[in-house]
């Protein structure tokens, strides 16, 4: 059911702009926002690129081909089939993107690889139990990896699992999943269980306009 919700999700989505206000034709948006907010340098990865990263739920993959240009070796795992085939369909010039389909939890369960960062952009960090994936993060990450990840800050009073709606149009009800919505302090106290002393957790503000949502951005070590 989840990788149907998804697939739904996947189609009715647009495709990443070919440049971003800059100009560029690749970059990194840890918002829902676009323009906005910080980019990959909050990964802490080696500047001369051969980083080793993972992106949980990559989606349609923008920003891990973004880090895939910058020489850096990416993975991307999604569950849904009609997310990365748009993937590789836009990103197929870039041999140091491996996009898989497979759970992110599974994918962490199997893996051997070490990764100098691995990350999620309203991604399966958002939409899996932190108790499996927290942890399961820290095992294929290197010592000073970063964990870093974003996604909408909880509604007040609304905290833990949430029920979570991608819509199917008027004839069906919606496919429901669940997120997990914490607060930036609670999020902090799960990792430093999970064997991350060391973490930021802040809500970034949106940027001018009719929107008020900010993006809460994690990041771990
Ligand atoms: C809201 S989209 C974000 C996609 C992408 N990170 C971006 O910023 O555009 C969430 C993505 O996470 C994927 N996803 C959700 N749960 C997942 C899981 N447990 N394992 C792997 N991927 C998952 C979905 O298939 C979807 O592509």
């Amino acid at each position: 059911m989840q990788t149907a919700a998804w697939d739904a999700y996947a189609r009715s989505r647009p495709d990443r702009r070919e440049a971003n206000a800059k100009g560029e034709t690749t970059w990194f948006n840890w918002t829902q926002y676009p323009d906005h907010g910080p980019g990959s340098e909050v990964l802490d990865l080696p500047t001369e690129g051969n980083g080793r990263v993972l992106d949980l739920g990559c989606g349609k993959g923008g920003n891990a081909a973004h880090l895939a240009g910058s020489g850096h070796r990416v993975t991307g795992v999604d569950l849904s089939g009609v997310q990365l085939s748009a993937a590789r369909r836009r990103w197929c010039d870039r041999p140091r993107l491996e996009l898989l389909q497979k759970s992110a939890a599974q994918y962490l369960h199997e893996s051997d690889e070490e990764f100098d960062a691995i990350y999620s952009v309203f991604g399966a960090l958002w939409f899996t139990d932190p108790a499996v994936l927290l942890p399961a993060a820290r095992r294929r990450l290197r010592p000073g990896g970063v964990l870093a990840f974003s996604q909408r800050p909880p509604v007040d009073g609304c905290y833990g699992p949430q029920a979570a709606h991608i819509d199917r149009g008027p004839d069906h009800d919606p496919y429901v999943l669940r997120r997990w919505d914490h607060s930036p302090g609670t999020w902090q106290t799960m990792l430093t269980h999970a064997g991350f002393p060391h973490t930021t957790a802040t809500v970034l503000p949106a940027p001018p306009g009719p929107q008020q949502t900010g993006t809460l951005l994690v990041t771990a070590r």
